[in-house]
C-alpha cells in the first residue's frame, strides 16, 4: 500500500497520511499550517463534545472551527449516548465535516468516567450501537470512521478486543479504522506495538477484503516521527495509511517527506532529496502559524499558544539549539515582539549547531 492514496467510503484522499487529533494542539491554525507543507491526506479536529456542539458552547465551536483551507476535514466526537452522538454527527455534517470520527481511544479519566473514549472498547455491543446510530444519521456522502487503541489492558489485547471491535464496526458501515498501538493502561508509555496493529489489519482484511478491492482500510498510529518510521510502520503492519500526531509538533513537514518517500519506493524512482525546509523557511512556518492563530482566534490565544509551542517547534530549528529564540518568544508581551524575536533570530548569528 506504499504510495497509494486512501479511499474512505466515497471520499478519495490525496495521500494515505493523516494528521492526528491532539487536544489543545490540533486547532484550525495548526491544521492549515501543516496542510500547507504538503502530504496530508486528512486532518481531524480534536475531540468534540456533541452536547457542547448542540448547545452552541463557545469552547466546542472553537474546536469545530474550520474553513476552505481545511479540507478534507474529519470532526471527532466523543460520548456514549447513541442518540446524542447521532445528533452531534448531524451537526458536524451540516457544518462542513468531510468525515465524522468516533473517539474510542481517549484514556483520560474525564472522558472514560462518562463511558466515552477508550471505555467504549470495554463494551463492544454498546460501541457498535453508537456507530450504527451515527451511521444512520449521516448522509451517505459523509463516511463514518473510528479511532481506537489495542484494548483497555493486556488481557483485552490478548483477547483480540481491537480486532473484534474493528470488524464489528466495519460490518455496520464504519469506513475506516485507526488504531493507536497501545492499550489504555499504557497511555503513552512503552513502545507502539506494530504487532497489535497488524492483527487488526489482518482481521479487518479477512472480514471485508483488502482496501485495494474495496475493503475497509486500517490506519496505523503511534510514534511515527519521520518518513522512515512511516515506512517501517506500513511494512510491519500492512496498514493502508499512517496517522501522525506528536511527530508533527517539531517537524510539520514530516507528511511531505513520508509521502515523497512512499511514492518513490512505490514507483521504483530515485529517493527524494532532502525535503527539510531551510532554517529561514522554518522560521517562516512558525511565523505563519502564529499569524493564523491571530487571524482565526485572537492575539491573546495566539500569544499563549505560541509561547507554549515554541519549545516543540524549536526542536528542529538549528538542530534544537535556539535558546535565544525560545526565550525571546516566551518573553514577548505582544505580537510585535514575537515578530521581533523571530526577526532577531533570523538576523543574528545562531548558536552553533551540534556537532557529530
Ligand atoms: C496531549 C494529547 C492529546 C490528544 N488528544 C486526542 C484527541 O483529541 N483525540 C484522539 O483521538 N486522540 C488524541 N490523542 C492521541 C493521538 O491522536 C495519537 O493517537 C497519539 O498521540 C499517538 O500518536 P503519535 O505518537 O503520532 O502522537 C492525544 C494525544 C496527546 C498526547
Amino acid at each position: 500500500m506504499l504510495g497509494v492514496p486512501l479511499q474512505i467510503g466515497p471520499v478519495h484522499l490525496e495521500s494515505n497520511l493523516l494528521l492526528a487529533p491532539i487536544a489543545g494542539w490540533c486547532d484550525l491554525a495548526w491544521r492549515v499550517t501543516v496542510r500547507s507543507l504538503g502530504g496530508v491526506g486528512l486532518a481531524c479536529t480534536d475531540l468534540l463534545s456533541p452536547q457542547g456542539l448542540l448547545r452552541g458552547s463557545a469552547a466546542s465551536l472553537d474546536i469545530a472551527r474550520t474553513n476552505d483551507f481545511d479540507r478534507p476535514i474529519g470532526m471527532q466526537l466523543y460520548g456514549s449516548d447513541p442518540s446524542v452522538m447521532a445528533d452531534g454527527a448531524k451537526w458536524a455534517a451540516d457544518h462542513g465535516a468531510t468525515v465524522v470520527d468516533i473517539n474510542m481511544g481517549c484514556p483520560v479519566d474525564k472522558v472514560t468516567k462518562k463511558d466515552g473514549g477508550s471505555k467504549l472498547m470495554c463494551h463492544i455491543p454498546g460501541a457498535v450501537a453508537i456507530a450504527e446510530a451515527v451511521r444512520t444519521a449521516l448522509p451517505a456522502s459523509v463516511p463514518l470512521t473510528a479511532k481506537m487503541r489495542l484494548g483497555w489492558d493486556e488481557q483485552a489485547y490478548e483477547a483480540g478486543c481491537a480486532c473484534e471491535l474493528a470488524v464489528r464496526l466495519a460490518q455496520v458501515g464504519v469506513a475506516m479504522v485507526t488504531v493507536h498501538g497501545r492499550t489504555t493502561e499504557q497511555r503513552f508509555k512503552g513502545d507502539c506495538r506494530h504487532e497489535g496493529i497488524r492483527r487488526v489489519v489482518e482481521a479487518v482484511g479477512e472480514a471485508t477484503g483488502s482496501p485495494a478491492s474495496g475493503g475497509v482500510p486500517v490506519v496505523g498510529n503511534g510514534d511515527v516521527r519521520s518518513a522512515e518510521d512511516c515506512i517501517a510502520m506500513m511494512r510491519a503492519t500492512g496498514c493502508a495509511g499512517v496517522m501522525i500526531g506528536r511527530g508533527a509538533f517539531a517537524r510539520p513537514w514530516v507528511f511531505r517527506e513520508a509521502w515523497g518517500l512512499q511514492r518513490s519506493i512505490a514507483e521504483g524512482a530515485p529517493l527524494p532529496g532532502d525535503l527539510e525546509p531551510s532554517e529561514a523557511e522554518k522560521i517562516g512556518i512558525a511565523r505563519a502559524y502564529f499569524e493564523r492563530m491571530r487571524e482565526y482566534r485572537d492575539d491573546r490565544y495566539a500569544l499563549h499558544k505560541f509561547r507554549q509551542k515554541i519549545s516543540w517547534l524549536g526542536k528542529s530549528i538549528n538542530g534544537g539549539h535556539c535558546r535565544a529564540l525560545k526565550e525571546g518568544v516566551r518573553n514577548a508581551p505582544n505580537p510585535e515582539e514575537i515578530h521581533a524575536a523571530l526577526d532577531a533570530w533570523l538576523a543574528g548569528a545562531p548558536e552553533p549547531a551540534p556537532t557529530g
